[in-house]
Formats: C-alpha cells, structure tokens, sequence
C-alpha cells in the first residue's frame, strides 16, 4: 500500500470536476486501497479523487467511530439519487483544509448509487454522519469545497486563519 499526498487549499485540483471511470481495474482497486490507507493514516472519515490528485470520480469513506469495527465504503462513480427535503447543520472539517472547521447545512438523509471494487452497482440509503460524508466527497467531485457552502466572510476568514497557522507552523519547523 501507499500512502497517498493529500492536496491542501488552495490547489487548483480541488476546484476542478473529477471525470468518471470508464473501467473498474486492477489500477482503480488499487487506487481505492491506497486512499482508504490514506484516509486511515490521516484520521479522515472520507477521502476523494480530486484530494490525492486524481480528477477520477472515486470516494472512499468509513464513518465508524473509535472502538467500533470498521466499515470501508469505496464508490466509483457515485451519484445521488434521492435526498431529504429536511436538512441538517453540522461542524464539518476536511482534510484539504487542515484544522479548520464550520457548520455546513446539508440534506439529512440522501440514497447514493455507486459501483463498487467490483463494477457491482449499488444502492445506499444513509443518514446520520454518513449522509453528510457522502455529501461532502460528492461535492470534492465537483471542485467543491466544505467552505464554498459558506457566506465570503465566514470563508476567508477560515482561508486566513489557516494562512496563520501554516506560518506558524513553518517557522516552529525552521527553529528546530
Ligand atoms: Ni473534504
């Protein structure tokens, strides 16, 4: 397995659409394992193609908590089909936009279609913190951002306060 660089903003990948796979291969099954383990060894719950570089639409994404058996999702090509007319708020985070976290309305309930590993097509109701998961990827797909959801001023605010932090940072690493 590899581990894979995740993309940070503000780079130009993470704003581009991500293009279907035409083929599930021994290549895109070895692409999904890469960015599960990456996922893993981030503390990620969701990763998708656009953030290690690849505008293929591929998601993966394991919503389990501490303590509790993992449960892997890999999609290909994943589209939602159905959503709630209720939505819900909750604090989102992403790891293309490091340590910075919003609230973000979102569908409560969403049905996803995808195929998976395999090329076999199914179909996944979701609710609760996988919903919002597979809302957050599938927007990844379409160059969108957590942070695009919000007003100019909540947005740049969060950009800046990450440019902060990214100095900061540098300049501990240039002490050392
Ligand atoms: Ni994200």
């Amino acid at each position: 397995m590899t581990k894979l660089t995740v993309l940070e903003v503000p780079h130009p990948i993470l704003s581009q659409k991500a293009e279907p796979v035409a083929v599930i291969d021994a290549s895109i099954q070895k692409i999904l394992t890469d960015m599960l383990e990456t996922m893993y060894l981030s503390n990620g719950v969701g990763l998708a193609g656009n953030q290690v570089g690849l505008l293929k639409r591929l998601v993966v994404i394991d919503v389990a908590g501490e303590g509790e058996k993992p449960d892997p999702i890999k999609m290909v090509n994943p589209v939602i089909v159905e959503r709630s007319e209720k939505t819900v708020c909750h604090n989102e985070g992403c790891l293309s936009v490091p340590r910075q976290y919003a609230d973000v309305e979102r569908n409560e309930t969403v049905t996803v279609r995808y195929f998976d590993e395999n090329g076999v097509e199914c179909e996944r109701f979701a609710d609760g913190l996988l919903a919002i998961c597979i809302q957050h990827e599938l927007d990844h797909l379409d160059g969108i951002l957590f942070i695009d959801h919000l007003s100019q001023l909540k947005r740049s605010l969060l950009l800046k306060k990450l440019e902060k932090r990214r100095k900061k940072e540098a300049k501990e690493k240039g002490t050392e």
